[in-house]
C-alpha cells in the first residue's frame, strides 16, 4: 500500500498597502538604502498601520485566498495552524480568531511558535494528520505583524522586517507526489541570540519592562547570521542526500528570505543556479512565518506538477528545518 501523501492545494497571502522604502527608514535612524541593499537585500518592507488590525486579520485574509484558489469551503476545513510569534493575544489562540472570522465552523485549531521556522513547522504537522488519516482539508498559515515588536529607533533590526500573512490549504494527494519528507532542529542554546525579553511569564509586563524596551526584538546579528548560514544550508543538503536528490535534480528552493546573503550561501552550497531559487526579500523584508507562502503564492504560476522542491528556514529559538515538496496541485 502507498503512503498517504498531503499536497498543497491552493496558495494565498496578505500584504498591506502601506510601504516603508529604505529613503524613508533614512529620516529616523542613521542608515542608508546601499548599507541595506548590500547587507541584507531588502529594498523595501510593508506595515500595517491601523491599529485596528492585527495578526488574525491578515492570517483570515490570507485563508480566504488560499480557500477560493483550492476550490475548498471553509466549512470543509477540519484543522487550522497558525505559525506566528506575534499573535493578537497570548490567548485565546490566533487560530480561533481566524476560524471564527473565516467561518470555518468545523475545525480545530492552534498555534505554532517557532519563529522564522514556523510555517515550515506548522507544515509538517498539518501533513502529518493527512498522513495519518486524521483529516482531509487542513489549513496552515504563517502571519506576523512584526511592526509590532520592532523598536523604530534601533537600527540593526528594524530595517529587517515586514508584516504579511500566507497560507496554503493542504489536502490528500491523489498520486505518490506530495510533501516527500520534513526534517527539524530545534536547539535552545542560543535562546538570547534572537528573543523578544518582555510580555512572557518570566518578564511580564511593568512599567520597568517596558521602559527598558523589553518588548521589542533583540539579537546578536552576526551570531545569527552565522548560524543561519551554517544551519540552512546543512539542513537543505542534508535532506537532499537523504533523498538521493542532486542540485540538478532539485527544480526550485524556497527559502526563509531573512537576508539574501544567507540564501545565496544555502543556493551556493547545494549547488543550484539563482534562477531556481525564489527570492522576494527585495520587496517584503523578513516577514518571519510569512516569508515562505509569500513565495510559494509569487510563484504559483511558475510552478509545475512533478517539480522537485526544498522549502527551508532557519530562526530564532533556534530553530531550523528542510522539506522535500514534489509539486502536485492534482
Ligand atoms: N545601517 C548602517 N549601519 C549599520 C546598520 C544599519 N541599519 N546596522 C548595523 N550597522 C553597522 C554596525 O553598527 C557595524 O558598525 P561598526 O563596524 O562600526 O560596529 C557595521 O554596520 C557592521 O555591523 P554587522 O552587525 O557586522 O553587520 P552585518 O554584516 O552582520 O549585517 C545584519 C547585520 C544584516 C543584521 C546581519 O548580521 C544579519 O542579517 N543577521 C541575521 C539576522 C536575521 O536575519 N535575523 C532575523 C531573524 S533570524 C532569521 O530569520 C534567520
Amino acid at each position: 500500500m502507498s503512503l498517504r501523501r498531503a499536497k498543497i492545494s491552493g496558495v494565498g497571502r496578505y500584504l498591506p498597502d502601506y510601504i516603508l522604502t529604505n529613503a524613508e527608514l533614512e529620516k529616523f535612524v542613521d542608515t542608508n538604502d546601499e548599507w541595506i541593499r548590500s547587507r541584507t537585500g531588502i529594498a523595501e518592507r510593508r506595515l500595517l498601520k491601523d491599529p485596528k488590525k492585527a495578526t488574525a486579520f491578515m492570517a483570515a485574509e490570507a485563508a480566504k485566498e488560499a480557500l477560493k484558489d483550492a476550490g475548498v469551503e471553509p466549512s470543509e476545513i477540519e484543522a487550522i495552524v497558525v505559525a506566528t510569534v506575534t499573535p493578537d493575544y497570548f490567548f485565546p489562540a490566533t487560530a480561533a480568531l481566524v476560524q471564527k472570522k473565516i467561518g470555518a465552523v468545523n475545525a480545530y485549531g492552534f498555534d505554532l511558535s517557532a519563529a522564522c521556522s514556523g510555517f515550515l513547522f506548522a507544515l509538517s504537522n498539518g501533513a502529518m494528520m493527512i498522513e495519518a488519516g486524521r483529516a482531509k482539508k487542513v489549513l496552515v498559515i504563517g502571519a506576523d505583524k512584526m511592526s509590532s515588536i520592532i523598536d523604530y529607533e534601533d537600527r540593526t533590526t528594524c530595517i529587517l522586517f515586514g508584516d504579511a500573512a500566507g497560507a496554503v490549504v493542504l489536502e490528500i494527494s491523489d498520486s505518490d507526489e506530495g510533501f516527500i519528507d520534513f526534517i527539524h532542529h530545534t536547539d535552545g542554546d542560543e535562546e538570547c541570540s534572537l528573543y523578544q525579553p518582555g510580555g512572557g511569564s518570566l518578564n511580564p509586563a511593568t512599567v520597568e519592562t517596558v521602559e527598558s524596551k523589553l518588548h521589542y526584538i533583540r539579537q546578536d546579528g552576526r551570531v545569527v547570521f552565522k548560524k543561519a548560514t551554517e544551519g540552512m544550508a546543512d539542513v537543505s543538503l542534508e535532506i537532499m542526500t537523504k533523498n538521493g536528490l542532486t542540485g540538478e535534480d532539485v527544480d526550485w528552493l524556497v527559502p526563509h528570505q531573512a537576508n539574501l546573503r544567507i540564501i545565496d550561501a544555502t543556493a551556493r552550497r547545494m549547488g543550484l543556479s539563482k534562477e531556481k531559487v525564489m527570492i522576494n526579500i527585495e520587496k517584503y523584508g523578513n516577514t518571519t512565518a510569512a516569508t515562505i507562502p509569500l513565495c510559494l503564492y509569487d510563484w504559483k504560476d511558475k510552478l509545475k506538477d512533478g517539480d522537485n522542491v526544498i522549502l527551508a528556514a532557519f530562526g530564532g529559538g533556534l530553530t531550523w528545518g528542510a522539506s522535500y515538496l514534489k509539486w502536485s496541485k492534482k
